[in-house]
Order: C-alpha cells, then sequence, then structure tokens
C-alpha cells in the first residue's frame, strides 16, 4: 500500500491554493490521500499568522503530533506557510518543537518534494526558506478540490505594507504573472470542466504584465473570451488602486461576475491615514457608486477592523457611519491583532481588549441586520445559480451561488439529480442573515 500524506490548511485562499500545488506534488510522488490526519504517515500544516489566534492554534495543533512521532517512527511532520516566514516562529520551533521534520517557506513550494525525500534518505531536519524569490514559482499541478471551479493567482506578495498586516513580510514583494500564461491555464482548466475562476491576488487592481505592460482590466478582457468559462471572480481589490477601466468591465466583461470584495478595514480618515491605506473614506465611496452606476446590481463585502491603535469611540462610529451608507451584502469584520515585526503593533495607544471586544460587537450586529435586510429584497425573485453541493442530510436540498455570490439552499423535486457546475434557476423563498432559501424551478 502507498504511504499517505494529509493537508491541515489554514488562512486565506492563497493557502487554499498552495495545499492544492502541494497536494498535487505529494501525488506525482506516489503518495495517496488519507482523510485521518492520525491515519497519515506525513502531514502538512500550511499555516496562517494573520491574527494571534491563528498563531496559537497553529502552536496547539503542533502539540498533538508529538505523539504520533512515538506510535509511528516514520511519521514525518512538515510545516509550510506564513507562519515559519516569520524568525521568531522558527526560534519558537526549534526550542519547543525541535522534532518537526520540513519546513519550507511559502515561495519555496516546488522544492518540497526534494526536501522530503532528503529528510527521509538522511533521516535529518530539512528547511528552506526564502524571503523574496525573485522567480514566479509555476507550473505544478494541482489536486483541486472541485472540479467546477478553480483557484488562479495571478499576483504573488504584496507591496502595500499596511500598518497592521503581517502578509508583505510572509509573502515577499510584489510579483505579477503574465495575462498570456494566466489565460494558458485558465484555458486548460476550462477543458478540464472548470466553470468557474476565481482570480487570486493580495491587490489584484495592481497586476502589471511585465512582458506587455497589460493591466487587470486587460487580463479581464481576455479571460471573458475563454470558451467554456461560465463566471470570472477575484480577490482582493483595493480602493486606492481600483480604476475607472477596471470599473468598466462589469459592462463589458459577460462572465465577470456582479460582486465585488473591496475591504474599507475603517471609515475614518485619520484611521485610514494611520493604516497606510492610501485612500480616504470620500475616495471608498465614490468607488462604491462608481461600481453602482456602471453594474446597478451588483454585491459588494468587506473587510473591517475594530479597534486599531488609536482608535476613538467618534473614529469608531465612523465606521459604523459607513456601513449604513454603503449598505454592504456582507462583511468579515476582526479585532485588531498586534502582530510582532509591523508598524502598528508598535503604535503606544493600543486599544483595551474589553473596548475592542464591545465595538466588535456593535459592529456586527449593524452588519447582519444590513445584510438580513438585503437578502430579503431577493425573496419572489428568480435566479442563475451555481450548484456546488447536495445536502449531507438531505438528496432533496442543494447548495449554490448567485451571480452575486449569495448561498442559496434549495430543494429539487424527489428523483432529480443535479451535478455540481451547473447553473440552474432557482426561485428564493425565503432569506436568512447569511444564504437566501429557495426551490429549484
Ligand atoms: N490583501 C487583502 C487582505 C488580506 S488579509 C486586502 O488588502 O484587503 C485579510 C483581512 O484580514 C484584511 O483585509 C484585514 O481586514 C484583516 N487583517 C489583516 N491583518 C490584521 C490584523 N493584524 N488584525 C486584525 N485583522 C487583520
Ligand atoms: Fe495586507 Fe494591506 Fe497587502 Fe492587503 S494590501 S495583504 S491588508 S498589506
Ligand atoms: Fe494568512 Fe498568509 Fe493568507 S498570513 S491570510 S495565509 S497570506
Amino acid at each position: 500500500m502507498a504511504n499517505l500524506y494529509h493537508i491541515i490548511t489554514y488562512g486565506c485562499q492563497m493557502n487554499e491554493h498552495d495545499s492544492e500545488n502541494i497536494a498535487g506534488l505529494l501525488e506525482a510522488m506516489g503518495y495517496e490521500y488519507a482523510d485521518d490526519a492520525y491515519e497519515a504517515d506525513i502531514v502538512v500544516m500550511n499555516t496562517c499568522s494573520i491574527r494571534e489566534n491563528a498563531d496559537k492554534r497553529f502552536f496547539g495543533v503542533l502539540g498533538q503530533f508529538k505523539k504520533l512521532k512515538k506510535t509511528n517512527p516514520d511519521f514525518i511532520l512538515c510545516v509550510c506557510g506564513c507562519m515559519p516566514q516569520q524568525p521568531r516562529v522558527i526560534e519558537e520551533i526549534k526550542k519547543s518543537f525541535a522534532w518537526v521534520d520540513v519546513i519550507f517557506g511559502t515561495q519555496n513550494i516546488k522544492q518540497f518534494p526534494e526536501l522530503l525525500d532528503a529528510r527521509i534518505r538522511t533521516g535529518r531536519k530539512q528547511m528552506a526558506i526564502i524571503d523574496n524569490n525573485p522567480v514566479v514559482e509555476e507550473d505544478m499541478e494541482p489536486k483541486r478540490v472541485f472540479r467546477h471551479k478553480a483557484l488562479v493567482n495571478i499576483t504573488y506578495g504584496c507591496n502595500n505594507f499596511c500598518t497592521y498586516c503581517i502578509v508583505p513580510y510572509t509573502r515577499g514583494r510584489e510579483k505579477s504573472r503574465t495575462i498570456k500564461d494566466v489565460k494558458c491555464e485558465v484555458e486548460r482548466l476550462c477543458a478540464d470542466g472548470v466553470k468557474e475562476v476565481m482570480l487570486l491576488g493580495q491587490n489584484v487592481d495592481s497586476f502589471k504584465d511585465a512582458a506587455t505592460g497589460g493591466t487587470f482590466a486587460d487580463l479581464l478582457r481576455e479571460l471573458d473570451t475563454v470558451d467554456g468559462l461560465e463566471r470570472i471572480r477575484f480577490m482582493t481589490s483595493h480602493p486606492k488602486d481600483i480604476s475607472d477601466d477596471m470599473i468598466s468591465c462589469y459592462q463589458t466583461c459577460s462572465k465577470l461576475c456582479h460582486n465585488i470584495h473591496l475591504p474599507v478595514q475603517c471609515g475614518n480618515d485619520r484611521v485610514l491615514k494611520r493604516m497606510n491605506r492610501h485612500y480616504d473614506r470620500a475616495r471608498y465611496l465614490d468607488r462604491v457608486a462608481k461600481l453602482r452606476e456602471v453594474c446597478p446590481d451588483i454585491t459588494i463585502s468587506t473587510d473591517i477592523i475594530v479597534g486599531f491603535p488609536g482608535e476613538t469611540e467618534e473614529e469608531f462610529e465612523d465606521t459604523l457611519s459607513l456601513c449604513k451608507e454603503v449598505r454592504y451584502d456582507s462583511a468579515f469584520t476582526f479585532i485588531y491583532s498586534p502582530r510582532e515585526g509591523t508598524p502598528a503593533a508598535r503604535f503606544e495607544d493600543q486599544i483595551p481588549e474589553e473596548i475592542k471586544h464591545a465595538r466588535f460587537d456593535r459592529l456586527v450586529d449593524c452588519i447582519n441586520e444590513i445584510s438580513l435586510e438585503k437578502n430579503k429584497c431577493y425573496v419572489g425573485g428568480t435566479y442563475d445559480v451555481l450548484v456546488e453541493g447536495i445536502s449531507k442530510n438531505d438528496d432533496c436540498i442543494y447548495s449554490g451561488r448567485t451571480d452575486g455570490f449569495k448561498l442559496v439552499n434549495f430543494t429539487v423535486p424527489e428523483g432529480i439529480a443535479l451535478t455540481d457546475g451547473t447553473i440552474v434557476k432557482v426561485q428564493i423563498t425565503d432569506a436568512k442573515t447569511f444564504s437566501l432559501e429557495g426551490r429549484l424551478i
């Protein structure tokens, strides 16, 4: 029997996609996937360090694998992703988790088979971490989680250095792929049955084809011509860089979904400046107005941080008022978490935990109320839904997403079976805060 592997993935879609590549590399080496980490011979932990709780959870889970080392002498534990890009984490692993076998960075994924092989041959710990790989690691064969949708990187790294954020330190400087390479990849995916692509970059709007100077809008227009592709999504857009040309794509590119994730982080200009976001509230609201002018049915989601150092009560209320003004379809809300090595962690006016939590609760209430009101507007309407799966408990309930990324759980008559990736018409019968309910037409 082949040896078994398991991958534990934390963090964002960049990590999810990296894990697909790591799985592809392991399967090319002859390993087979195990559902249960405790049955695997190799476990890879693909880590995230965006907030402190991600950090804590990682060390907690890591500790549990020590037992496996005792019961299975051949067990190999690998750690990759954003955590080991930080020197303090490497020190901690060396000090308290010296039994970890292979450590590799976010820009050393292609080297993983070599490292694993060396570990197995020599029995010695292997490590490869580079801060800024000038070469874009391409041409891996990912093992995709879904048949009908795929994650596609368009840029790697980030140059923005928002003062709270660890990502520029863990993913290196921003590098764009070429439009030609991205299009080739999307064409191959569509030939293999993919209907929807999610283009990934920390700031997709700063995409710049190094060969042709082509912009993100140029890339969207190219991808819109790919045969078999039904839906194009992307994340994340940056309010400082999103251009009128990009926004015009909502009119000209028929495959571009009417949805955008446009993180605002905060509604107050002084805080935005201290966050180093390079836009103000007026610019943000102008971008939202432009998006809605070009694409009236666009759904908008966002990311918000509460309790950034120095945020006053009035400044926090500016965030609430902005949410009421924009009326987001949904929002990811975060309590500010100081990350060692980032400028904001050194700001002196850190906000006490209880104030941060109280603001967080108020924000969540405000967001949820708006989400529910917005979802209620869908009731009675009929929408195209791309089927994503069937309920575990009931063969007559499927789930899928509208073009605007609304999650829909819908019933189908007995005896009808739907395939993932097909687009069906669903009438919406009820609305909840985070999803819609409906029935197949
Ligand atoms: N590149 C994307 C976001 C990547 S991180 C962008 O610029 O929008 C995802 C989200 O995590 C961020 O938008 C931010 O809201 C949140 N986040 C990042 N660092 C954080 C920190 N130190 N504390 C709390 N939330 C943070
Ligand atoms: Fe972090 Fe800002 Fe870069 Fe987003 S744009 S990854 S928040 S530094
Ligand atoms: Fe986490 Fe790294 Fe993504 S810190 S959010 S896995 S870029």
